[in-house]
This record gives C-alpha cells, structure tokens and sequence, in this order.
C-alpha cells in the first residue's frame, strides 16, 4: 500500500487489516495514549481544492497523533488563484522534501494523475475526487458498522439519496460488497441513480417504506447539488416529502438498525432533524472512527513494507 486512491480492485484482507490497524490505534484517538512516533521525521500536505470539515481536520490530527509535520495549504490564498497548474503546484511543495500527499479535488481522477508524477518515496491518500471515489470515507463507514454490528455476515445495508453523484456511495458499495454483507440496497429516485446500478452488486428501491424494510444499517446521502451542474434538482420540499429519513419511515427497518450518514448533514433534506440527533445516530461515531482509520492508512503507506501483512 503506497497511495491509497480506490478501494476499487482492493482484497477483503487488506480492508481487514485496516481496520484491525484502526482498531489499535482506537485507544490514541480516545487520547488515552496522546501519539504514536510512527510518522515522526515525516510531512504530510493536505491539499484541499474542495471544502471540508471532516476529512481535512482528521487527516491532520490522525497525521499529528503519528507524529508528522503538517502542512494545510488554502488553496483560496495559494498560487492556484495566480494560474498555477496542479502539477506545478505538486512539483514546488515535493521540492520542499515532503512525504505524502492527502488530496481532495473536484475532478475525478486528480489523485491518481498527482500519484503518477509523484517521487517513488511520496505517497498520495485521495480525500475524495469528483464523483469517483472517497475511500477512507468508506473505510470509516464499514469500521464503524463492525464496531456496531460485530461484523459483516447476515447484514442488510440501505443508502438513501443522491447515489448517482455520490463518490461516498461508490466506496461503501465497494467496501461493503468486499467484505461479504448480505445485501446492499440502494434507495432513491430515478433520476439519482446511476445508470444500470444494479451492476454495482446491489438492489434498487424507488421508495423508502420498501427499500428500509427490515434493514439493519441505513446510511443517508445528502443532495450534492455542487456536482449537478444543471441538471435535474429536485425541490427540497418535494425531496424529504418523499426520501426524508422520518423516525416513522425508520420504524421498517430493524429495531437495533444504526442510522449513517457521512456529513455534512442537510437537516429537513434527507433527514429528520430527531432521527440525525435520536439515539439510533451514530453519524458523530463515524467522525471520531475516522481519525484512527485515517491513522492506518497513513502509517501502511508509509511503512517501508506498505504495513500490509496480507501481501
Ligand atoms: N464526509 C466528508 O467528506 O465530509 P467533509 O466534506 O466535511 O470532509
């Protein structure tokens, strides 16, 4: 594990040793231990060229709590706003000796194009790019649901909304066909669905009261209007009319079902405000389970043997 782009293509065992990785280092992130030196000596630049809050900060304390250095760099003061291109701006910061970077951007494939003129000892961890792919996110969402749940086997997993511009989605079907849950179902109307989704490996529902009955893992997605560029945007009013995650609505799916969501919430959108705050919630969990993963794959890139006994 040298970059860390798509858990496309990836093996059960390697999501498996991730996670028990984060596991361990559960106990850095509750601060009981403050940090671990694994990434001591070392740089870590999160370049964000899209907003956040969730990844950019755990990418930086996970980074911080293994010891690196820590460079943020503000895109809006940077100089992209002068015409720099991506390349350039990747060459100057590598010139600086750094060691790995952790990049968000709104094009599909911007990672991947940053690993492939990269430095062979420079690792580069995607923070989520266009509609592609947001893989740690989807790490995070499965750890979170073996926390929870003990595991894997028997489960059924609902995803509610905006799948077709969702690159969260497309690393929880990733993840979540890897390692082997019963069934996936995903939740929403025609026109947010991917073209022939089924092919992902999952069922399509076009209505809530169907498509949550007797699940044991709901995960909402937000409307993801940034990405629609003119096309078709349901009203918000019609939208939670008909796919709002209600607590009347949750009453179809198990009894024990956790509610997911990966932030940021759009609270009267997809989601009632009692049921993103009522106590089959875990969406904060999911935050705080994002630092020790992000942990894990920081280290196994980083590690001189990729950190991945599975190999
Ligand atoms: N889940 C997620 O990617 O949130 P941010 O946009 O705040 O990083």
């Amino acid at each position: 594990l040298r970059h860390f782009l798509t858990l496309e293509g990836l093996g059960r065992p390697l999501l498996e040793n991730i996670m028990d990785r984060a596991e361990s280092f559960s106990s850095v992130t509750e601060q009981t231990v403050k940090k671990v030196p694994l990434l001591r000596g070392k740089t870590v630049v999160n370049l964000f060229f899209e907003n956040s809050t969730r990844t950019r900060t755990t990418f930086e304390l996970a980074a911080k709590r293994l010891s690196a250095d820590v460079l943020n760099i503000n895109i809006a003061t940077s100089a992209t706003a002068k015409g720099e291109s991506l390349l350039d701006t990747v060459r100057n910061l590598e010139a600086m000796h750094v060691d790995m970077f952790v990049v968000r951007h709104a094009a599909s494939g911007a990672p991947h194009f940053i690993a492939r003129h990269v430095a062979p000892h420079i690792s580069v961890i995607n923070a989520g790019d266009g509609r592609h792919a947001h893989p740690t996110q989807g790490m995070l969402d499965v750890f979170t649901i073996r926390k929870l749940k003990g595991g894997f086997a028997g489960l059924k997993v609902a995803i509610v909304g905006d799948v077709l511009h969702s690159r969260v989605a497309r690393s929880e079907i990733q993840a979540l066909n890897l390692l082997g849950v019963q069934e996936i179902r995903v939740i929403g109307p025609r026109t947010l669905l991917p073209a022939a989704v089924e092919t992902l490996g999952v069922k399509v529902f076009h209505t809530l009261e169907q498509g949550l009955e007797d699940v044991d893992v709901v995960m909402m997605l937000r409307l993801q209007t940034e990405r629609m560029s003119g096309a078709f945007i349901p009203s918000v009013h019609d939208y939670f009319a008909r796919f709002g995650l209600t607590g009347k609505r949750l009453e179809r799916a198990k009894p024990d079902a956790i509610v997911m969501h990966p932030g940021p919430v759009n609270r009267g959108i997809e989601i009632d405000p009692e049921v993103a705050d009522g106590p089959r919630s875990v969406i904060l969990q999911q935050v705080t389970h994002g630092i020790a993963i992000r942990m894990a794959v920081m280290s196994m890139a980083m590690s001189p043997d990729g950190g991945d006994k599975t190999a």
